[in-house]
């Protein structure tokens, strides 16, 4: 099986009606196997969007899940109950951090089920203004991986992504520099080596658009894109799948 080295991943957050949905999906394009597009369309869509899936290479994700298979959670949606029909998950976005926050340790949780569950967990990591201007941006990621990262992985490593979103840049227009974006990925890289023996793919996000997509996507440490409004737009996404393409050929 080839192994994809890059992943452009469409969060469409709480947008889209059905007909949108199905109408987005059937417009993106296809990539080479060496790039891996996914997208997280609202709970509801998932499963008709699954069954609907007009290029099969597309992952459909979810935007997020809780770890506890049933009970009374009123609202929530368990892991187990939409892992048949997800390929990703989307863990500790940081809207779900600050609208819906968890107890500590519950994405780790999360990410476990999921991995025993064979899916992808995109683990979602970013400092705000205020920490970034403390100098304290590495701290708090760091303690977010520790956080959201399971002791006892193992093996299920390879099925994890990270996502570095620093808040100050979701949803901005104002996207970090490529310089931060490949520092905090490669700190990311080396503490889950350092704690692991190996890495996990970094994405980067925050008004990531097809214009700055190629300069992320040939950082060093930058293995794909976390994309938030440009992914609403067939042309503009598929833009950013097309940069990847590039990327690769560097
Ligand atoms: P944005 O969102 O691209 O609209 O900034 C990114 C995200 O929240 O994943």
């Amino acid at each position: 099986m080839h192994v994809p080295t890059t992943f452009i991943i469409g969060n469409w957050k709480m947008n889209t009606t059905l007909d949108e949905a199905q109408a987005l999906l059937s417009e993106l394009s296809a990539a080479s196997s060496s790039v891996q597009v996914g997208i997280a369309p609202p709970m509801p869509w998932v499963v008709p969007l699954r069954q609907a899936l007009p290029e099969p290479g597309i992952w459909i994700g979810a935007q997020q899940a809780v770890p506890t298979a049933t009970g009374a959670f009123s609202g929530d949606v368990s892991v187990s109950m939409i892992s048949p029909y997800v390929d990703f998950v989307l863990i500790g976005h940081s809207e779900q951090r600050l609208y819906h926050p968890a107890p500590q340790g519950t994405f780790a949780q999360t990410v476990q089920t999921l991995l025993t569950e064979g899916k992808t967990a995109v683990l979602c990591v970013g400092e705000n203004q205020e920490v970034r201007d403390a100098g304290r941006a590495r701290d708090h990621v760091g303690a977010q991986l520790e956080d959201g990262i399971p002791d006892t992985i193992g093996d299920g490593i390879g099925r994890l992504i990270v996502a570095y979103e620093p808040v100050w840049a979701i949803g901005t227009s104002r996207a970090a520099s490529a310089d931060d974006a490949e520092e905090m990925a490669g700190f990311i890289h080396d503490w889950c080596t350092g704690r692991f023996g190996r890495s996990v793919p970094v994405l980067y996000g925050g008004s990531a658009t097809e214009d700055n997509a190629l300069e992320f996507l040939t950082q060093t440490h930058v293995s794909g894109l976390l994309v938030g409004s440009a992914s609403l737009h067939a042309d503009r996404f598929n833009r950013i799948v097309a940069a990847a393409e590039v990327a690769i050929g560097h």
